[in-house]
């Protein structure tokens, strides 16, 4: 059975993070990056949030960097053109590094890959797509499912 709380029991801090990053926290540190970071918890294999807050939080040719407890990578949610909400994969499918979005891509810093913000690849080395999670909109809230 589904809750009808968003998140409840999630912690949850949304930062867009400054130019200098002088935040001070472990877990503030570990988010100082360009894209707004949101920490929550999983409830029954899926995080639900609200709609009204990714709508303040980040628009078009954006992202939001979820982190998600326990799970092995982080997940960037963004709108594709039409403005549909996708959730993608942070982790570069060459050998493991954490891409970042950049003018409507994804780009890995690491040996360059490029990809689309629906994961796939436009530039190697990589050759398979970052992974995605099926996002779900129910009335006023998102449900990204996890693995
Ligand atoms: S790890 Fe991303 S391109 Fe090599």
């Amino acid at each position: 059975m589904r809750s009808s709380a968003p998140a409840s029991g999630a912690r949850r801090h949304f930062l867009r993070a400054a130019a200098g990053c002088s935040l001070t926290s472990l877990w503030t540190i570990s988010a100082c990056a360009s894209v707004p970071t949101l920490h929550a918890a999983a409830q029954s294999g899926r995080v639900r949030l609200a709609r009204q807050e990714l709508d303040a939080t980040f628009g078009d040719g954006h992202a939001l960097l979820l982190q998600v407890d326990n799970l092995p990578e982080d997940i960037h949610v963004v709108r594709d053109a039409g403005g549909d909400l996708l959730a993608v994969g942070t982790t570069c499918t060459h050998l493991g590094c954490q891409v970042r979005p950049a003018n409507r891509f994804f780009r890995c810093p690491c040996h360059g890959s490029t990809f689309t913000f629906a994961g796939d690849v436009v530039r190697g080395p990589a050759t398979k797509p970052l992974s995605r999670y099926a996002l779900n909109v129910i009335n006023d809230y998102i449900e990204i499912e996890l693995p």
